[in-house]
């Protein structure tokens, strides 16, 4: 039932009953962690096959190159090839770098700061100072580089179908906002997919800033648990249509198909954004590790084999999403303080719990064993204003853990909530 209809003497029941049962949960010492958004060792095994492909007598790529050399600044083609349709992007647009998209990322802001971008008439910050649009709750990674490198954080807020356009357009007209971060895709940690219409908006608005960047950080483009995948619409596309080519920067990785750490990151963007970013790059290095995207192109070809390997890591991963929602429900169905996200993709549950409780919430938590993300993780700064919301792993621990962290979860967030109640 609802436990804001509780009577004051129900709640002083109810919350002498919860500590006994929370004295109980702590008196276990569990060591438990909710916190990690990373494969299980299960799914790290599906790729196996990949850390025992013969390289040292096969290391010539389909071009003829020779992958133990230098060379080779965007990337092998044909893994570029492989990804260019599940990333959306055309693969003479696609560049595969390095072993991380955050570092991409970073890259990319970087340079802007330092440089501008193409369309810039000066380094971003001499423009008038510069800010980036942070819908929230967001990947708090994206929000740490902005804080890293001196940006202001403007938050919007996330609904059901991306962004709130209406506050992004409104914002998008202060010459200072120079750009948007986008997870369009079983977004972290929300796990919405931005609509048609979004993309849409996105892609055709009104910016003061002529070198205003989407980052379309697609992490999430292959991560689909459920039966039929969410749909995305194409940004590159919609943004070269509606007359804004150099709109978008797209990135995406491996880090969550094959090896997290030890995979493939990619950028994809106008011919005039590749050349740009690959002109930083040949500063830096003389090319990238082509031994490895060689492996990776041969353990995963072409679009199908990405699909068929991401169908076995969704195998993995939709018992476990569906464990965390039996058990949440199962205690919080209907008490009317939680609610949170039944994600049908990527690799994290935002919750939310009554106002003022998260920061609670998390100390009840790690008290008895049980690690959860900080609250405020997801928010510039780490600030939640409402303090109140959660973002869940429920990944890499297995199912057994899961179900023990997740029930005393719900212990906690029910006696936190009964004790505000109960305070008045
Ligand atoms: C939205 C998002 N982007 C990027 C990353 C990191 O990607 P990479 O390993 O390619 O740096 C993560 C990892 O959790 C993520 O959730």
């Amino acid at each position: 039932m609802e436990l804001a209809a509780l009577s004051p003497a129900e709640l002083a029941d109810r919350l002498t009953a919860l500590r006994g049962e929370y004295d109980r949960l702590k008196a276990r010492g569990l060591r438990l962690d909710l916190t990690r958004g990373k494969p299980s060792a299960a799914q790290l095994e599906l790729s196996r096959p990949l850390l025992e492909l013969p390289i040292a007598d096969d290391h010539t790529a389909q071009d003829g190159t020779d992958c133990r050399n230098y060379g080779g600044l965007q990337g092998l083609p044909e893994l570029r090839a492989a990804f260019a349709g599940p990333l959306q992007v055309p693969a003479e647009q696609l560049v595969a770098f390095g072993n991380s998209s955050l570092e991409l990322m970073y890259e990319c802001v970087v340079d802007a700061v330092l440089f501008g971008v193409p369309g810039s008439a000066a380094p971003w910050p001499r423009s008038g100072g510069t800010a980036m649009l942070c819908p929230v709750p967001g990947y708090d990674r994206h929000f740490a580089l902005c804080e890293k490198l001196g940006i202001d954080m403007i938050t919007v807020p996330m609904t059901d179908t991306g962004p709130d356009m209406d506050e992004v357009e409104r914002l998008a007209a202060d010459e200072r906002v120079k750009g948007i971060w986008c997870v369009p895709k079983y977004s972290n940690p929300t796990g919405v997919t931005f609509s048609d219409e979004t993309v849409r908006r996105l892609a055709a608005m009104e910016t003061a800033a002529p070198d205003f960047r989407i980052f379309w950080d697609n992490a999430y483009a292959v991560h689909g648990m459920a039966e039929a995948d969410e749909p995305l619409a194409d940004v590159l596309s919609l943004c070269a249509e509606r007359g804004h080519p150099d709109r978008a920067f797209v990135f995406g990785s491996t880090s969550k198909i094959t090896t997290a750490g030890s995979g493939v990151a990619f950028f994809g963007s106008s011919p005039a954004n590749v050349d740009w970013l690959l002109g930083h790059f040949a500063k830096r290095t003389i090319g990238p590790d082509k031994l490895n995207q060689l492996r990776h192109a041969r353990f995963l070809p072409d679009a199908p084999a990405v699909r068929a390997h991401m169908a076995r890591h969704a195998e993995v991963l939709r018992p476990k999403f569906e464990l965390l929602h039996t058990v949440l429900e199962k205690r919080l169905g209907g008490t009317g303080v939680a609610s949170w996200t039944r994600p049908r993709g990527g690799y994290f549950v935002s919750l939310d719990v009554p106002d003022g409780c998260a920061t609670r919430v998390v100390r009840l938590a790690a008290d008895a064993g049980i690690a959860l993300t900080p609250a405020g993780a997801p928010f510039p700064y780490g600030k939640d204003p409402r303090d109140r919301t959660l973002r869940l792993a429920p990944s890499y621990p297995t199912l057994e853990q899961l179900h023990e962290a997740a029930s005393g979860l719900a212990l906690c967030i029910e006696l936190a909530a009964v004790e505000r109640l109960a305070a008045g």
